[in-house]
C-alpha cells in the first residue's frame, strides 16, 4: 500500500476545503507516510496554512504520535481557520498537535523527529535553512517528505531534492507531488 484513504478524509475536505493546500493524492500519501511513524513518535510540518496537510497527517498517525505545525501565519485569519478546522475534526491544539507561530528555520526543536514534511516557501534558500534546522534531528529510518516536487511553479523543490536531499535518503519515491525518502 502506498496511499491511505479513510472515511474522515471526506470530513477534512468538507471542513478545511480541498481547493487549497495539498491535492487529494498528495494528502493520501501523507496519511500513509504518517501511518508508518511508530507509536510515540513526532512529526514536524513546516508550512501548515489552514491545516489541510496537518489533518491528513493526523488522520493516518497512531493515537500517541504528536504533530508540530510550524508556520508564521502572517494573516491571523489563516491561523484561526487552522485552529478551528483541526478542533472541529477532533484535534484541538495543545493536545497531540502543537502549533508554533514562527519563521520555520528559527524554531529550535530539541526532540528527535520521526517524520519531517516541508511545505513552506519552496525557495531554494528557505529549503536549505529548513534542512539545516531539522534534518539533523530526523532519526535514522525517519521519513522526510517535500511537497510540490516536479511542480513547474516551484522548480526549486525538485532542484533541492535532487542536489541535496536525495543523497541522504533511501527508498525514495514520488506520489502526486509528494517526494519522500527514509533517512540512511
Ligand atoms: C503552501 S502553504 C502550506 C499548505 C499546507 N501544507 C496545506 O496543505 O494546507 C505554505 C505556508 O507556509 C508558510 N510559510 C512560508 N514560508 C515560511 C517560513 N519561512 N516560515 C514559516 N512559515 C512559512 C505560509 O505562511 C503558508 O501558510
Amino acid at each position: 500500500m502506498r496511499l491511505l484513504e479513510l472515511p474522515i478524509h471526506a470530513e477534512i475536505d468538507r471542513i478545511i476545503g480541498h481547493h487549497i493546500g495539498v491535492k487529494p493524492i498528495d494528502a493520501q500519501r501523507l496519511a500513509w507516510l504518517a501511518y508508518l511513524v511508530p507509536a510515540g513518535g513526532q512529526i514536524v510540518e513546516c508550512g501548515s496554512f489552514w491545516g489541510r496537510s496537518a489533518a491528513y497527517i493526523l488522520s493516518g498517525a497512531k493515537p500517541s504520535v504528536r504533530l508540530v505545525c510550524i508556520d508564521h501565519w502572517p494573516n491571523p485569519a489563516d491561523f484561526k481557520k487552522f485552529e478551528r478546522g483541526l478542533t472541529s475534526l477532533g484535534w484541538p491544539l495543545g493536545g497531540k498537535v502543537q502549533a508554533i507561530k514562527s519563521v520555520s528555520w528559527e524554531v529550535n526543536l530539541q526532540e528527535e523527529i520521526d517524520m519531517l514534511f516541508l511545505d513552506s516557501t519552496h525557495k531554494y534558500a528557505v529549503l536549505e535553512r529548513e534542512w539545516a534546522a531539522f534534518f539533523p534531528l530526523v532519526k535514522p529510518g525517519g521519513i522526510v517528505a517535500f511537497h510540490d516536487y516536479g511542480a513547474h511553479t516551484w522548480p526549486d523543490v525538485q532542484r533541492f531534492v535532487d542536489e541535496v536531499a536525495a543523497d541522504h535518503l533511501e527508498h525514495t519515491g514520488t506520489f502526486g507531488t509528494v517526494w519522500s525518502g527514509v533517512k540512511k
